[in-house]
């Protein structure tokens, strides 16, 4: 399996934006807390409403972000989802599904919670990545008016 070894879950973290920059010793630390996931285009990664405790990051393929059968973006390699609701503990905002086939890096919810108060950094690309994505919506919504 492509992430059994700890070695080379720190090869592929170390590729990962979210993770980048950071000590061998740091990404050491990440690989034990994240698991792996093969999906077929199509698959459900995220259901708007649902009270689901996981955070997701893109590997490999590309995923769609839509709300109310609306698309608000389209996620690819790099590019994670499902921090909204581990961050302010409500529903998913949005379904997120798969549009080829995706290989994903999962983390549940205690991980992600100790990840988030060890790893240097995180916290801050993570605010940044929602300030980009509303600062994409408030461009959205005034395109509307
Ligand atoms: P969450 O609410 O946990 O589950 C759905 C996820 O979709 C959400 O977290 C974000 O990660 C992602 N998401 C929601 N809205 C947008 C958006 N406008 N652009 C990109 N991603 C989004």
């Amino acid at each position: 399996m492509f992430l059994k070894y700890q070695k080379e879950r720190v090869e592929v973290l170390r590729k990962v934006p979210l993770f980048a920059g950071l000590s061998l010793r740091d990404l050491n630390f990440i690989a034990r807390y994240v698991g792996e996931k093969r999906v077929k285009t199509g698959a459900v990664l995220a259901r708007q409403g649902r009270r689901e405790r996981d955070f997701m990051l893109v590997l490999d393929g590309t995923a769609r972000v839509e709300r109310d059968g609306k698309v608000l973006a389209d996620l690819k390699a790099g590019d994670f989802f499902g921090e909204m609701a581990l961050i302010d503990g409500e529903p998913r905002s949005a379904t997120v599904f798969a549009e080829s086939p995706c290989v994903l890096l999962v983390i549940g919810r205690h991980s992600f919670q100790k990840l988030l108060d060890s790893v240097p950094g995180m916290q801050k690309k993570i605010l940044i990545t929602l300030c980009q994505r509303l600062r994409a919506a408030d461009a959205a919504l005034a395109a509307l008016n």
